[in-house]
């Protein structure tokens, strides 16, 4: 185990990048707009990136030659320069094909515009350092790369401040982070049988056997008397001190343990040799994660050698969340059959239904197990969600604060962001909701001991002494440096606490419950369809008879819907249960999932496949199936599609929506659903008013049309047009 990167050699930029005093801060600054608004603050942004870089690179050795320009070449140079302006002005021209990406109307990924500081500052760093793989090559992207990390660690509820500190660092993003993240896990779980079994093998270690450790249930004893069982489950934080503590208390010369651990560790032997050499008799370790998880956890498990059938999907709840009672069970089935957990994964925030994880569950259930004999890692996977904390980090250092009333959070994820300052390790990525542009994901690790688990250096890029590159603890190699000043610079511009990222994600948030109240109320008695919310509105959430839930959507309908910003703004100021219900509507962040459904004059269709040829149909609509152009696509509005799996979600979950939306279960059978995904700032507060409105008008255009369609191509009698 090495120390990780922290270096004298970036001291002095580390004092220089500290954080300026809170100031006024205009949110329409922070973005190009979806008509090109703020094109002149870009222009003028990307000139002056430009310009400090020229002045920069004529600064240094002015008196050395330029290379060397041939005369008679100089109509080539021209035909050259021109051809490569001809030939950006056609990819201009080919990239019209994409997505209107920053348009009103793009409610589709989880990806929206990127910031102008976020631009800027990629751009500047790109053109002073494009590779920061070696310290001594790039000492002032190494220390804002480390700076933002810090920056991260503290929006993330990690104390800055505590010892051993805290470390992030940037990576390509959230699949590198989380694989990075399941690396360190595993070494960390098996790093006392390792030095136990050097231990027991190593004369020089002699001095050690004796040496008084900490089980996880709270006994002490030496550590050659503790079985394998009890080495791999001791306490994150004791497992991470064990090589300090063998050179503090037993006398071992720090030299020595690496050495030991250079040789025989898992990370130095591989899981097999290391299985069949230290623990034969044990079973294989798992990684458990939600069952909505994210893929690159198949990825992590596969390229540690822990295999993808160790990945234990853990069942969700109806709100697609990780169900504690199935966790608790996987668990006490792992203790009993003594097979390791190397870590627990709580996403915070999947890209497809929003659902945050109870993560404060999962840790007081670490708690109960520790007390058990039982200890795992305890990784949060918020790449996407992560910049939601800023919504609760004050400006000033310290705990988290109260939710401002113009982000709207449900109590349930504000208990769950503020427990994020426990979790071992947590992936944020910057590319995400933090609007940088792509590949800026990043790690945290709540103790900066935890990355010289994985810490692999090359000669080539470290050359020994403090200044540890960045790189010597990750998965990736060379790395851009620009990534780091994309993130500092909009950093800089937009803090990433309440008076910045907070707000600005706050905004989207506010924006998406009035999208949602929007659309839960769309479908009145006489539409041929009705739409079904992944998320129940809160009375049918709270098991409320059919006429209350209707009540309560007609209040919704009344109360939210059709006011202005600034009307609704003050009624949830002056009215506490108006704005308890407005925190509490729709999704835990801002992605959206729901079906609609048709109606014949039969009643409500009660075919499942039906219903999902009706959702993939209006997804057909509203997508990019096919661009043989290079236009920009026809389509009104952009959302995406998913489907809820019974493989994935469970067959009850999946049953439960189907009835809610009023067809009949079907064994095995997906179910479709759409996503809208609000990323969206100023989308009820245009200079035309609120947008929501066009879109729900354009949804239902879209919706009645699919239903024509299917009712007439199944040969249905279609619902009486109404008189009204
Ligand atoms: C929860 C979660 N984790 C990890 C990732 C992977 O991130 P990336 O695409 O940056 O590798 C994603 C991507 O959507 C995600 O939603």
């Amino acid at each position: 185990m090495r120390k990780r990167a922290q270096s004298d050699s970036i001291d002095g930029i580390l004092r220089d990048l500290g954080e300026d005093a809170p100031r006024p801060i205009a949110p329409e600054a922070w973005f190009l707009g979806g008509n090109a608004e703020n094109a002149d603050l870009l222009g003028a942004l990307l000139t002056e990136a430009l310009a400090g870089h020229v002045k920069n690179r004529q600064a240094y050795a002015p008196k050395d030659p330029d290379f060397l320009y041939d005369e008679d070449r100089n109509a080539d140079f021209a035909k050259t320069s021109d051809e490569m302006l001809v030939s950006l002005k056609d990819l201009n021209d080919k990239l019209k094909g994409s997505i209107p990406l920053s348009s009103f109307r793009n409610q589709s990924h989880m990806y929206w515009d990127i910031t102008l500081p976020g631009i800027a500052g990629y751009v500047a760093g790109m053109l002073h350092n494009q590779n920061q793989a070696a310290a001594e090559a790039s000492p002032v992207t190494t220390a804002i790369e480390y700076f933002v990390g810090q920056q991260l660690c503290t929006m993330l509820g990690y104390d800055t401040d505590a010892v051993p500190k805290p470390w992030g660092h940037i990576t390509a993003g959230g699949t590198i982070a989380n694989v990075e993240a399941a690396w360190a896990a595993r070494n960390l779980r098996f790093q006392a049988v390792a030095l136990a079994h050097t231990i027991k093998t190593n004369v020089d270690f002699v001095d050690a056997r004796n040496l008084t450790v900490k089980t996880c249930d709270g006994r002490r004893m030496a550590i050659s008397r503790l079985s394998d069982w009890e080495l791999i489950n001791i306490a994150v934080d004791d497992m991470l001190d064990l090589p300090h503590r063998l050179e503090s208390a037993a006398g071992i010369p720090e030299e020595a343990i690496a050495a030991a651990l250079d040789t025989f560790s898992v990370q130095a032997t591989g899981l097999l040799d290391f299985y069949s050499k230290a623990l034969p008799k044990t079973a294989a370790p798992v990684v458990l994660v939600p069952a909505t998880a994210h893929y690159s956890w198949a990825r992590a498990c596969g390229i540690m050698g822990v295999g993808l059938s160790q990945m234990i999907p853990i069942a969700v709840d109806h709100d697609g969340r990780m169900s504690t009672v199935a966790l608790r069970a996987a668990l006490s089935r792992f203790q009993t059959e003594k097979r390791p957990v190397l870590m627990v994964v709580a996403v915070m925030g999947t890209t497809t239904e929003s659902a945050v994880d109870p993560l404060a569950d999962i840790l007081d259930i670490r708690d109960e197990y520790r007390e058990t004999g039982l200890d795992f890692v305890v990784h949060a996977d918020a790449a996407w969600g992560g910049y939601f904390a800023s919504i609760l980090r004050p400006a000033t250092k310290g705990p988290f604060g109260a939710t401002s009333p113009l982000a709207p959070m449900s109590n349930y994820v504000v208990r769950q962001f503020e427990a994020l300052g426990e979790a071992d390790t947590i992936t944020v990525d910057p590319h995400k909701a933090g609007f940088i542009p792509y590949p800026a994901g990043a790690l945290c690790y709540r103790s900066g001991i935890m990355p010289g688990l994985i810490t692999v250096v090359a000669d080539i890029v470290y050359h020994g002494g403090d200044a540890m590159t960045m790189g010597a603890c990750a998965l990736a190699g060379s790395s851009p440096g620009a990534s780091s000043t994309a993130v500092y610079l909009s950093h800089q511009a937009i803090p990433p606490n309440q008076m910045g990222y907070g707000d600005l994600l706050g905004r989207c948030l506010f924006n998406a419950k009035r999208f949602y109240a929007a659309l839960v109320t769309m479908a009145k008695d006489n539409d041929p369809f009705v739409l079904v919310p992944f998320k129940p509105l809160p009375a049918e959430r709270a098991g409320k008879t059919s006429i209350e839930i209707a009540e309560q959507c007609a209040l919704i309908d009344d109360q939210i819907v059709g006011l202005k910003n600034e009307v609704l703004k003050q009624k949830l100021h002056d009215d506490a249960a108006l704005k308890e219900l407005f925190d509490e509507l729709g999704p835990d962040l801002t992605v959206f999932n729901y079906a609609f459904n048709f109606r014949t004059a039969e009643g409500i269709n009660a075919d499942l496949n039906l219903m999902n040829e009706l959702n993939t149909s209006i997804f057909n609509a509203c997508s990019i199936q096919k661009n043989e152009k290079y236009e920009v696509p026809p389509q009104q509005i952009f959302l995406t599609a998913h489907s809820f799996d019974p493989r994935m979600h469970g067959q009850d979950f999946c049953d439960h929506f189907t009835a809610r939306a009023g067809a009949t279960p079907i064994a095995g059978e997906k179910i479709d659903y759409l996503v809208s995904t609000m990323q969206n700032p100023w989308i009820t507060n245009t200079s035309r008013g609120n947008f929501i409105p066009n879109l729900r008008d354009i949804l239902r255009h879209i919706v009645q049309n699919e239903v024509a369609t299917i009712v007439h191509r199944h040969g249905l009698t279609p619902m009486p047009k109404s008189k009204s």
